[in-house]
């Protein structure tokens, strides 16, 4: 577990501002040459072969006779993928990306994505596939519902937008103090709040770093795998819309680890996020999960929804009851600037009605006691606080709404502390419960100036928290290390890439320690 974290260090040492500006193509097909070790996947006479860069598969017996490859996946890691594909054969035929996993010697399928050819015209298939707990992957494209298609493929692209874990390069943890003689920050908040931390899958599946953090935190909220794009199965959604375009299928390869992480020790899960302009597949607002298919109806959309939410809540309640305590219902509804509606799909196709309909789905499904948020960052600036309190208040209206989660991705220059002070006391007056529910605050550098600094401002956010303590119910930062943060660069969280407390978490412990 050392090297991923050393690589990842290395990157925010490099001077790299975020992840982003990294290219983070993994592997690109080239099929100048020769197959690039693809191969079909055929017990029946399907070959492959190249020709002008691209690799031709013919000769089917089956649908999964298809041109597959085998990729070094690692488990927890998220990865996006594109492809085309061009058929010469049918008016239009429906081609997916799949993905072939095995474990202890049994093989399992995901679909990840979905895409109609129209004959002779190079069709681009893509996703985000986050890697559950395999030993191998086999990542390959297949027709469906077209056996006995000849059709060529190019183009294959594997990236990693967020950096890959690697699950044998851990740091060693702890370099400066023994992780008995720090101070848990959920012991000396535990008359006020939860306390937690966002945590990813990979990390999930680490039983060392999973200790530290249970060690400092009561609750969790899965990073990214209970996003839609995470929990939607697209493939088989695709399939079940055959029959009824309502249908959604959701699974939960993704989140398990965590989720059976805190149900094995006892934390408290945070659900993150039922609906969300981000991290959503676009096929889930279109006809039969086609890319480039039509919009659905409103009514189909609000059927889909229902039955999204209905389905996530039946399974958490068949397999993890209780665990998780609270959702994010909606995230990020608001635009920055207008504070109005952000144009979103969600609004596009359903219209401005779609967050209240989520809630009214949420709090029809969801056990009763679970606490609904709706969550959004920026609320210390006036623009975005005032279309959030009337986003509140309309949502208090109808009825169904328990709280208010203030991200807070901040940074030591702004907001200030008064701007922060100002908005969680005008949101505090609304009644709602509060969360802080991704905490953050970055810095320029990681000089002692900026380290002192940053632990002075959350040293007064906690303060200011404590001081409302009766209406927060958690306060959870996003992520455990510097260097495993989604702003990596720019080192905002309490403990180092070795794991040793910064300034920042003597802050947070002092500001709980000192009342
Ligand atoms: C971020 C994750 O930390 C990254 O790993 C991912 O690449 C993008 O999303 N607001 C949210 C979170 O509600 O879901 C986001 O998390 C950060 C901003």
């Amino acid at each position: 577990m050392r090297k991923w974290m050393a690589l990842l260090l290395a990157l925010a040492l490099g001077g790299l501002a975020a992840h982003a500006e990294a290219d983070p193509t993994l592997y690109l097909s080239d099929f100048s040459t020769g197959t690039d070790g693809w191969y079909a996947r055929s017990m029946g006479q399907a070959v492959v072969s190249v020709e002008d860069g691209a690799l031709r598969i013919e000769g089917w017996t089956n649908d999964w006779n298809s041109p597959g490859r085998d990729f070094d996946l690692i488990p927890g890691g998220r990865y996006d993928f594109s492809v085309q594909v061009r058929q010469n054969q049918a008016d239009a035929a429906s081609f997916m990306v799949s993905v072939a996993h095995t474990v202890d010697g049994a093989e399992s399928y995901e679909n990840l994505a979905f895409a109609e050819a129209k004959r002779g015209e190079w069709t681009e298939l893509s996703g985000t596939y986050v890697a559950g707990d395999f030993s191998r992957f086999v990542l390959y494209v297949e027709t469906t519902g077209a056996p006995a298609l000849d059709f060529d493929i190019r183009d294959f692209r594997l990236a990693a937008p967020d950096g890959l874990p690697d699950p044998a390069s851990w740091p060693e943890p702890m370099a400066i103090e023994a992780v008995e003689d720090l101070p848990s920050l959920k012991a000396l908040y535990a008359d006020a709040f939860d306390i937690g931390t966002c945590a990813g899958g990979f990390m999930a599946m680490q039983d060392e770093p999973m200790a530290f953090v249970e060690s400092q935190f009561n609750i969790l909220t899965p990073e990214n795998e209970l996003k839609p794009d995470a929990v939607l199965d697209v493939g088989m959604s695709l399939v079940a819309a055959m029959e009824d375009e309502t249908a959604v299928a959701v699974r939960f390869n993704a989140a398990e680890p965590i989720l059976n992480y805190a149900r094995d020790h006892g934390l408290k899960v945070h659900g993150h996020v039922l609906v969300w302009h981000n991290q959503t597949p676009d096929v889930f607002f279109r006809e039969g999960y086609r890319s480039g298919a039509p919009l659905v109806s409103r009514e189909v959309m609000l059927a889909r929804l229902e039955n999204y939410i209905r389905q996530i809540m039946e399974y958490m309640e068949e397999h993890y009851p209780g665990l998780i305590v609270s959702w994010d219902v909606v995230n990020e509804a608001i635009d920055d600037s207008t504070g109005e509606l952000r144009d979103s799909m969600w609004l596009k196709v359903v219209g401005e009605d779609y967050l209240a309909r989520a809630f009214e789905f949420a709090r029809k499904y969801a056990p009763e006691g679970t606490l609904l948020y709706y969550n959004d960052y920026n609320t210390a600036y006036l623009n975005k606080q005032n279309g959030i309190v009337k986003l509140l208040e309309a949502l208090i209206a109808e009825g169904n709404i328990d709280g208010y989660g203030f991200q807070m991705h901040h940074a030591v220059a702004q907001p200030s502390l008064a701007q922060i002070t100002a908005s969680v006391e005008r949101i505090a007056r609304l009644g709602l419960r509060l969360r802080v529910s991704e905490l953050d605050i970055t810095v320029d550098d990681n000089s002692e100036d900026s380290f002192t600094r940053q632990a002075q401002l959350y040293g007064d956010i906690m303060r200011l928290l404590l001081a409302h303590a009766d209406q927060f119910e958690a306060v959870q930062f996003w992520g455990l290390t510097d260097n495993m943060s989604w702003r990596a660069s720019q080192y905002p969280l309490l403990f180092d890439a070795h794991r040793n407390p910064k300034p920042a978490f003597w802050a947070v412990a002092d500001a709980a320690a000192e009342r």
